[in-house]
């Protein structure tokens, strides 16, 4: 691992879950607790970088050096992104898992109890990495793809849909390694190529993931 890996570069990372709410005390989210992104930021600021962390609502600490900017709905997490981007960055790395969907409306008060069976309706919400990568201030872009079956399969497919650089997948259908877990095992996939990150801490992963992505960009 090279400490000047990354100097002179801004690096942008979406990390954690989203929460899309349904009325003022409730909301949508999922299980992811925001560790692999936040391992990358501090893994990209000890390689040199400027780092931006774009952060759903996380219990964890800011790293060293790092710009942390607070999002909480996914719609948030996309105008920050793109203002981000508009800005001008080299890498975006996604780590977040963003809400598939929202509902379509918040209700202003707290939804009352009534009848047996009351229904959401979801709205699907902008797709982040997908708009960073078509955008024609396009950064080397990589996604995540957590998956629980045909893991590899799926990940090319996303690289290929979201015309990303580069995709990391990890299978979450163990308990040993993805969400909320300190362990992550990752296949790392770009056209052209991959390389297996055994399972290690997600601090080693992160500084293994930030060396293959440093090498790549230079292509
Ligand atoms: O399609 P899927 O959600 O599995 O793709 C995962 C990748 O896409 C991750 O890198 C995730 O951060 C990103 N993503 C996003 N915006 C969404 C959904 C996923 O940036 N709305």
């Amino acid at each position: 691992f090279h400490y000047d890996l990354l100097t002179g570069r801004h690096v942008v990372i979406t990390a954690g879950p989203t929460r899309e709410p349904i009325d003022p005390v409730r909301y949508l989210t999922n299980k992811s607790s925001g560790k692999m992104g936040f391992a990358l930021a501090e893994a990209a600021a000890e390689a040199g970088a400027r780092v931006t962390l774009i952060a759903g609502p996380v219990a964890l600490p800011t790293p060293e050096r790092v710009q942390r900017i607070d999002v909480v709905r996914a719609q948030d997490m996309y105008q920050t992104s793109m203002d981000v981007v508009e800005q001008g960055c080299d890498v975006f790395i996604a780590t977040a898992a963003v809400a598939d969907y929202r509902p379509t409306v918040t209700a202003d008060h707290k939804i009352k109890k009534s009848t047996e069976e009351i229904h959401l309706t979801l709205v699907k919400n902008p797709d982040i990495i997908a708009a960073v990568a078509s955008h024609d201030k396009r950064p080397f872009t990589v996604g995540f793809a957590a998956e629980t079956q045909d893991v590899i399969s799926y990940a090319q497919g996303k690289l290929t849909n979201k015309k990303l650089d580069m995709i990391a997948t990890n299978d979450v259908s163990g308990s040993n390694v993805g969400f909320n877990s300190d362990n992550n095992a990752l296949t790392v996939i770009w056209p052209g190529g991959h390389k297996v990150l055994p399972l290690a801490s997600k601090r080693q992963i992160a500084k293994q993931l930030i060396e293959l992505i440093a090498i790549r960009y230079k292509d």
